[in-house]
C-alpha cells in the first residue's frame, strides 16, 4: 500500500494574495448540480464530500488556519428522512475513510453543532474523530453539523442565565465574552470570510454571531464544482476587501 505524502503549505504571497485566517462556508448546491445532469440528489452530496476534500487540501496549501464547513443545519432535519439518513450516512464514510489522511496532513477536527437529536453512534464517532485529532497543530477544520446559529445563542443564553439563576454570575458581569465563552465556537476565531456557492445570498442561520465582520463572498458555482479556480477567486476578492470593522482603517490584516 503506498502511502501519499502530507500536503504542505506552499507561499502564497508571491500570488499577492491575503490568505484569511478562518474561511467558512456554506456548501450549496449539491441538489441543483445533481438535477441538472439527471442523477439522484444524494450523488449531489457524493459530489460535496469530494469537493469538501478539495477545499481541505487547498486550505492546508494556502496556509489557511481553520476551515469551517456548514454540513448539516438543524433545519435540514426538514428534508426527507431517505437523504436526512443518506448525509449522516456520508459523515460516518467521510470519518471512516479519511480519518487517517487527516491525521497524516496534521489536521484538527472539530465537529460543531447541538449533540440534541444524534444518536449515541454518532456522537461517539464525533468523540473519536476530535480527540484522534485533538494534538494536530496543521489546520482546524470545524465540521458544523446539526448546526444552526440561533439555536447556539439560544442555549448560551439558557447557560447563562442558569448561572445568573443560581447565583454564580451577575447580569451586570455579562459581556460579549461571556457569551462567546458559551458558543460551540470558543477558542475559534471568527470566520475572516463566510463563502456561499450556488448563487444563494443568504445567511441561512450560519454563524449568526461569529460572522458579525465577516466578508461574505457569493460564487455562482454549485459545491461539488468547487475547486482551485473559485477558490483563488475568492482570495482574489477578499484580498481586494477593506475591512474596517466599524472603524475607518482600511487595512486587511
Ligand atoms: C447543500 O446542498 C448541501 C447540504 C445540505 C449538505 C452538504 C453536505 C455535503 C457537502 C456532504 C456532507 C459532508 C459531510 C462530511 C457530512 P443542497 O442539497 O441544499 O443543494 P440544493 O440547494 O441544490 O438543493
Amino acid at each position: 500500500m503506498s502511502v501519499e505524502p502530507a500536503i504542505a503549505a506552499q507561499p502564497s504571497d508571491k500570488l499577492g494574495l491575503k490568505i484569511p485566517a478562518h474561511v467558512a462556508v456554506i456548501m450549496d448546491g449539491n441538489g441543483r448540480w445533481a438535477m441538472a445532469r439527471g442523477k439522484q440528489r444524494t450523488e449531489g452530496h457524493v459530489e460535496g464530500v469530494k469537493a469538501l476534500r478539495r477545499i481541505v487540501d487547498l486550505s492546508i496549501r494556502y496556509d489557511v488556519k481553520h476551515l469551517t464547513v456548514f454540513s448539516f443545519s438543524s433545519e435540514n432535519w426538514r428534508r426527507p428522512r431517505d437523504e436526512v439518513n443518506f448525509i449522516f450516512g456520508l459523515l460516518y464514510r467521510f470519518v471512516a475513510s479519511d480519518l487517517a489522511t487527516l491525521i497524516r496532513n496534521n489536521v484538527r477536527v472539530r465537529i460543531i453543532g447541538t449533540r440534541i437529536g444524534l444518536d449515541d453512534a454518532l456522537k461517539r464517532l464525533i468523540g473519536e474523530v476530535e480527540s484522534k485529532t485533538a494534538r494536530n497543530t496543521g489546520l482546524e477544520l470545524i465540521v458544523a453539523f446539526n448546526y444552526g446559529g440561533k439555536a447556539e445563542i439560544t442555549e448560551a443564553t439558557r447557560r447563562i442565565a442558569e448561572a445568573v439563576a443560581a447565583g454564580r454570575l451577575k447580569p451586570e458581569e455579562i459581556t460579549e465574552a461571556t457569551l462567546e465563552r458559551e458558543l460551540y465556537t470558543h477558542g475559534i476565531p471568527d470566520p475572516d470570510v463566510i463563502v456561499r456557492t450556488s448563487g444563494e445570498r443568504r445567511f441561512s442561520n450560519f454563524l449568526l454571531w461569529q460572522g458579525a465582520y465577516s466578508e461574505l463572498v457569493f460564487v455562482d458555482e454549485n459545491w461539488p464544482d468547487f475547486g482551485e479556480a473559485t477558490f483563488l477567486k475568492v482570495l482574489e476578492e477578499y484580498s481586494a476587501r477593506k475591512r474596517r470593522f466599524g472603524g475607518i482603517e482600511s487595512s486587511n490584516s
